[in-house]
C-alpha cells in the first residue's frame, strides 16, 4: 500500500486564518504537505492548479458554502477526499454533508488526535475507493474487450457458414452453371416473398440462404444427363427428379436451422400446388412454405434468363406463364406477392445480371 503521507496533499479551507494554521500545523507535523485556501471560490482555484488527495472544510464561510463546495468537488475532483468541520452541530447538516460524499462530519474545536485520526481515516477510505473504482474500470474493459472478439468470433463464424452455404450450392452448380448467378437472384427473389409474408427479417435472410441450396441435389446427377442437349428419355428424366431427393439426404438430419430449412426446399420446390409436383405430390400447404416460394423464384428466373438450350423471356413473357400456374403450380397467394413486387425484383435481375460472355446454364431445367 503507498505511504500516504508522503503522498498526500491536504487543503484547509477555513475563513478563520488561526483554525487554518492550526490544522495545518497539527498536520504538518505527521507529515502531510498542507496548504489552506480562505474562502469557496479560493479552494476550487487551487483544486484546479495543484493535486489534492484530501479537503478540510468549514461549513459557513462567506462566499461559496461548505456544502456548495462540497458539491463541486463531487462533480469536478471526484477522487478527492473530502472531510467537513462546523461550529454548529447540526444533525440535518451532517447528514446532507455525508449523503452528498463527504467522508467525515467533525464539530468545533476538534483536537489534534480527532483531526489526525480523522485525516488517515479519510484517506486510507479514498484509497480503497480509488483501487477498488480501478478495478471496477479494469474489469469492465476486459468485459468489454471480451464480449467485442466474442462478437467478432460469431460474426465471423455466421459469415463462414453462409459462405460455406452458397459454395456449396456453387459446387452443385458448377457443371451446368458457372457463375452461380442463377442461385444467387433466386435466393433474393426467395427473400421478396417471404418478405411480403411479414416474416421477421431473421427469417427472410434464412431462407434466403437456404434456397442457395435447392438444386444442391444435382451433384448425384451424371453429366450425360444433367447436361443432355436433347431431351431426356423418361428413365432419364425419372433420374433427374431425384435430385430433390438427393438435396435433401445432403441436408437434412442437421441440427443447425439453415441446413434444415435447405433439406426442405431441396426436397419440395418442384412440388406443384395442385399435387401434380414431384417428389412427393404433395397438395397446397402440405407443401413447406419456403419451399412454396422457392418453386416460384426458380421458375421465374429460369424462364427470365438464358440457357444454351433457350433464349430468355422478357419478364412480362415469363409473368403470363406464372399466371397461368396460379392455383396449379404456384401457391396463389405467394403468387401476388411475388408479382406485387415487381419493381425489386426488376433490380434484383439487374444487380445479378448473367455477363454476355457467360456460357449461360448448360442443363435444363427439371419443372
Ligand atoms: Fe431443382
Ligand atoms: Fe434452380
Amino acid at each position: 500500500m503507498v505511504d500516504q503521507s508522503v503522498t498526500s496533499r491536504i487543503l484547509i479551507v477555513d475563513d478563520e486564518p488561526d483554525l487554518r494554521n492550526i490544522f495545518k500545523r497539527f498536520l504538518e507535523i505527521e507529515g502531510y504537505p498542507c496548504r489552506t485556501a480562505g474562502d469557496g471560490e479560493k479552494a476550487l482555484e487551487m483544486l484546479g492548479q495543484e493535486d489534492f488527495s484530501l479537503v478540510i472544510s468549514d461549513i459557513n464561510m462567506p462566499g461559496i458554502s461548505g456544502i456548495d463546495l462540497l458539491r463541486e468537488l463531487g462533480d469536478r475532483h471526484p477522487d478527492v477526499a473530502v472531510l467537513m468541520v462546523s461550529a454548529i452541530d447540526d444533525r440535518k447538516v451532517a447528514v446532507q454533508s455525508l449523503q452528498l460524499g463527504a467522508f467525515s462530519y467533525m464539530i468545533k474545536p476538534v483536537s489534534r488526535n480527532e483531526l489526525v485520526i480523522n485525516v488517515v481515516n479519510g484517506l486510507r477510505r479514498r484509497f480503497l475507493e480509488i483501487a477498488h473504482r480501478r478495478q471496477s474500470e479494469k474489469l469492465e474493459d476486459l468485459v468489454q474487450r471480451r464480449t467485442r472478439k466474442l462478437r467478432e468470433a460469431k460474426q465471423e463464424l455466421v459469415l463462414a457458414s453462409e459462405e460455406t452455404v452458397l459454395r456449396l450450392a456453387k459446387a452443385a452448380e458448377f457443371r451446368d452453371d458457372e457463375t452461380a448467378q442463377h442461385t444467387l437472384r433466386m435466393s433474393h427473389y426467395c427473400r421478396i416473398i417471404a418478405r411480403g409474408c411479414g416474416f421477421d427479417a431473421k427469417r427472410c435472410e434464412l431462407i434466403r440462404l437456404a434456397s442457395q441450396l435447392h438444386d444442391v441435389g444435382k451433384i448425384g446427377i451424371p453429366d450425360a444427363i444433367l447436361l443432355k442437349p436433347g431431351k431426356l428419355t423418361v428413365d432419364e428424366f425419372t433420374l433427374m427428379k431425384e435430385h430433390a431427393r438427393f438435396g435433401f439426404r445432403i441436408l437434412s438430419d442437421s441440427r443447425a436451422e439453415l441446413l434444415q430449412t435447405g433439406a426442405v426446399i431441396a426436397r419440395w420446390h418442384h412440388e406443384k400446388f395442385d399435387g401434380s409436383g414431384y417428389p412427393d405430390g404433395l397438395v397446397g400447404e402440405d407443401i413447406a412454405i419456403e419451399a412454396r416460394i422457392a418453386a416460384i423464384a426458380d421458375v421465374f428466373d429460369a424462364l427470365t434468363t438464358r440457357r444454351v438450350y433457350k433464349d430468355a423471356l422478357p419478364v412480362s413473357g415469363a409473368i403470363d406463364i406464372l399466371k397461368k400456374g396460379r392455383g396449379h403450380h404456384f401457391d396463389p397467394v405467394l403468387l401476388d406477392i411475388f408479382l406485387a413486387d415487381m419493381d425489386v425484383v426488376r433490380r434484383i435481375r439487374e444487380r445479378f445480371r448473367d455477363r454476355g460472355d457467360q456460357p449461360g446454364i448448360k442443363s435444363r431445367v427439371p419443372q
